[in-house]
């Protein structure tokens, strides 16, 4: 493997690797990919006020946040299908999420089950809800994650509908997975992607059973489907959620004031801002612009998560200095296994911390909870 220096040329790594159909279902987002594209320019805009002579020397990447000591303020945000991009990446983010310290976003479509992440993580892990069409497989899914010691539940709100992406329609990328020629041809030219999803077997969503709606096989009951609309969900379906979860609750793809404080009033444990990495509205403001107006709402103690165009260590204290409390990355994390396995994540992982530290230092802070009070300045170009 390449050594990388920013996750653009990690991007680029994997680009190369990775099966053109599959690199462009990670890499994409839905519409025009305008909120995208929206969510860097926008991190790029955060201007953070220097502060010299500030005793620096000692500096802590530590963090309190849901009642748990992490060793660094960031983690992955959940993926499904994780193993499908990169064979064997959910277990190798589980380990690295072991290893350093950090949380692992466990998705409900993860294609490991929910069960053995928790445990290769050593706990340091969140599961992710997607609710189901049937309340039956949601509560049995509510069950296993409690079961398995989660301590720590995110409801996905912000996927009332599945948004298309055209990259994956022109591709012919679907979920359950079908090769055709087009794709067998894609696979070919990418020999060591798929030797190594030969020898690990086909992906698969390990949680739950899936169907599509092309579909003619009879479907079972209780089957998780994909394309469905989970467009009947609402705040009284929050409300049944908080009731039956007794541990920490996060509520995610929250991009408005009104919204987070409703969410709050609900009794959420924490708010995730997010728009789902511009992979559902296309229309949807920079994720990292919201932030402020949700922390000002919430005022200072409330716990806030935050993804959405998250690139490099300095992106992390922006993050933390608009407002969160904790930074999550999507995309990047599958770049890394893509440009080099689990030699790639552990690059990624030494980037944004050595990256995050020295801002921190320029910062004047020793310690991320003073990056919440770093001055921002935006400027508009
Ligand atoms: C390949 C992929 C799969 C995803 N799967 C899920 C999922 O199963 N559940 C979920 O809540 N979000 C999912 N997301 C959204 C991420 O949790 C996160 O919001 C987004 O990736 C953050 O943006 P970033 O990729 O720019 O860091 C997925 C994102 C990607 C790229």
């Amino acid at each position: 493997m390449t050594a990388f220096f920013n996750v653009d040329d990690c991007r680029e790594q994997a680009r190369r690797r990775m099966p053109r159909m599959i690199f462009d279902a990670l890499d994409g987002a839905t519409g025009n990919e305008t909120a995208s594209r929206r969510n860097r320019a926008a991190f790029e805009d955060v201007c953070l006020q220097g502060r010299v002579l500030v005793n620096v020397e000692s500096r802590t990447l530590k963090n309190v946040f849901l009642g748990h000591e992490w060793q660094v303020p960031f983690g992955i945000a959940p993926m499904g299908m994780c193993d499908l991009f990169w064979p064997g990446s959910d277990q190798a983010m589980a380990h690295a999420a072991r290893e350093l310290g950090f949380p692992l976003g466990v998705s409900t479509m993860s294609s490991t089950t929910l069960e053995q992440l928790f445990d290769l993580a050593g706990g340091n892990a969140w599961f992710q809800l997607y609710a189901g069409e049937s309340d039956e497989l949601t509560h049995k899914l509510v069950e296993r994650a409690a079961r398995a010691g989660y301590e720590t539940l995110i409801l996905t709100a912000d996927v009332p509908a599945l948004a298309p992406r055209q990259r994956d329609q022109r591709n012919g990328f679907k979920v359950p997975f079908r090769i055709g020629p087009r794709q067998f041809i894609d696979f070919a030219c990418h020999p060591r992607w798929a030797f190594s999803t030969l020898k690990n077997g086909k992906p698969q969503p390990r949680n739950v059973g899936t169907s599509t709606i092309s579909d003619t096989a009879p479907k079972k009951q209780a089957q998780f489907r994909r394309e469905s609309g989970r467009g009947r969900f609402d705040w009284h379906f929050l409300s049944e959620l908080r009731a039956i979860w007794p541990h920490k609750l996060v509520l995610k793809g929250v991009m408005c004031a009104p919204d987070a404080q409703k969410a709050a009033d609900a009794g959420v444990d924490a708010i995730y801002v997010s728009n789902h990495g511009g992979r559902q509205l296309d229309s949807a403001p920079a994720a990292i612009e919201m932030l402020p107006l949700v922390r000002e709402a919430l005022g200072s103690e409330f716990p806030i998560v935050f993804d959405s165009g998250v690139r490099s260590g300095e992106d992390i204290a922006r993050t933390l200095a608009s407002g969160a409390d904790f930074a999550l990355l999507g995309r990047p994390f599958l770049y890394a296994m893509g440009a080099g396995g689990s030699v790639g994540l552990a690059q990624l992982l030494k980037l944004l911390t050595n990256d995050l530290s020295t801002v921190m230092a320029q910062l004047g802070c020793i310690n991320p909870v003073q990056l919440n009070d770093a001055v921002r300045v935006s400027v508009r170009r």
